[in-house]
């Protein structure tokens, strides 16, 4: 029996087997546990004798059995490690990584750009006041220039703000000149009662920008327009200002850039001229200085507005503007910087 046992338990490939194995040598109905119970019909001087003999080998059964489960157990292991194991040279499998808006990285662009010169970047309600966005921009009701931006009333005196320049009438306001300049971009959302077309929003962004400082001149304003052109487009692109209105500043200007297409050769996309028209700007209107409370006297400056909408079309040559607020990943997942 204890041989027999001892050559199972060995060959015993597996847990499960050995497992009965166990079972039948030293089970309830075991031939050992029979030996045991057989004890009662033996003589005295036998008993210690058979008792000892059956227990040891029982305990050599169940050592025996251990030992086996043991080596069992450490195989088992080492074969689920080997069927795991990973190659960690196989490629991955890529995980789908959105990114910000194409309008909204090139607001981030323009912010870094102005945050690295020493502008603030200031928020403002798009629920605006006819008062800032129009009466202390120098735009009185009843100025036929409002007709400039058909604008969304929600009542006489409150509207959608028909751009960014109402972030200028209250940041001046609150500015303590003392303490120095007054630099600031403003990005943002604008709404205007046009009918959307390639070219045209009723919802669109701009970006503001603001310098009041003493000595302040057109030149600067050149310069700073120079120096985004360059960081948005690329060094070889260069800035013109021709003459312009806007109630707010005197002189007014709108600025072009070279031509993106032929790079100031001159083409359809310029209507042959070699420039491209991005946006508004001027010299801070004394009235507009005036009803914020600045002393126009000392102080003075430069104001601009761009639209991003725009800046992203020509950049990456769209044609239409509603294509930025369609919400269609695969037009979005183009600008995708991380490819
Ligand atoms: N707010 C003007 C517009 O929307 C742009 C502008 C801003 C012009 C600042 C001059 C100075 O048309």
């Amino acid at each position: 029996l204890e041989q027999n046992g001892l050559s199972e338990i060995k060959n015993s490939g597996d847990l499960s087997k050995l497992n009965d194995i166990r079972v039948n040598l030293l089970g309830k109905k075991g031939p050992l546990t029979e030996v045991l119970r057989g004890m009662r019909d033996l003589s005295k001087e036998d008993r210690p004798k058979v008792g000892e003999f059956a227990n040891r080998v029982r305990d050599n059964l169940t050592a025996t059995i251990e030992k086996r489960r043991t080596e069992l157990e450490k195989e088992r292991l080492n074969r689920k490690l080997a069927e795991e194991s990973i190659d960690v040279t196989l490629p991955g499998t890529p995980v789908a990584q959105g990114q910000p808006h194409v309008i909204q990285q090139i607001i981030d662009q323009i912010e870094d750009l102005f945050l690295g010169m020493g502008y603030q970047v200031v928020q403002g309600p798009e629920v605006e006041l006819d008062r800032y966005n129009f009466e202390m921009l120098n735009l009185p009701k009843d100025h036929p220039a409002r007709d400039m931006q058909d604008t969304f009333y929600i009542t006489k005196d409150i509207l959608m703000r028909s751009q960014t320049s109402p972030v200028q009438a209250r940041t001046m306001e609150k500015h303590d000149f003392s303490k120095g300049p007054l630099k600031m971009i403003s990005p943002g959302v604008v709404y205007r009662r046009d009918t959307d077309d390639a070219t045209h929003s009723h919802q669109f962004h701009q970006v503001e920008g603001l310098v009041i400082d003493k000595n302040i001149t057109m030149g600067d304003l050149k310069g700073t327009l120079e120096t985004l052109a360059q960081e948005l487009f690329g060094d070889r692109f260069e800035v013109r200002l021709r003459p312009s209105y806007f109630p707010f500043t005197e002189p007014s200007v709108e600025a072009d850039v070279t031509c993106f297409n032929c790079m100031g050769k001159g083409c359809s996309v310029c209507k042959y001229t070699g420039w491209i028209e991005v946006l508004g700007a001027g010299m801070v209107h004394p009235n507009v200085l005036k009803m914020a409370g600045v002393d126009s006297e000392t102080y003075g400056g430069f104001a601009f507005g761009l639209g991003p909408d725009r800046f992203a079309m020509l950049r990456y040559g769209v044609d239409d503007i509603r294509n930025f607020y369609l919400n269609d990943v695969r037009f979005l997942s183009q600008f995708n910087k991380r490819g």
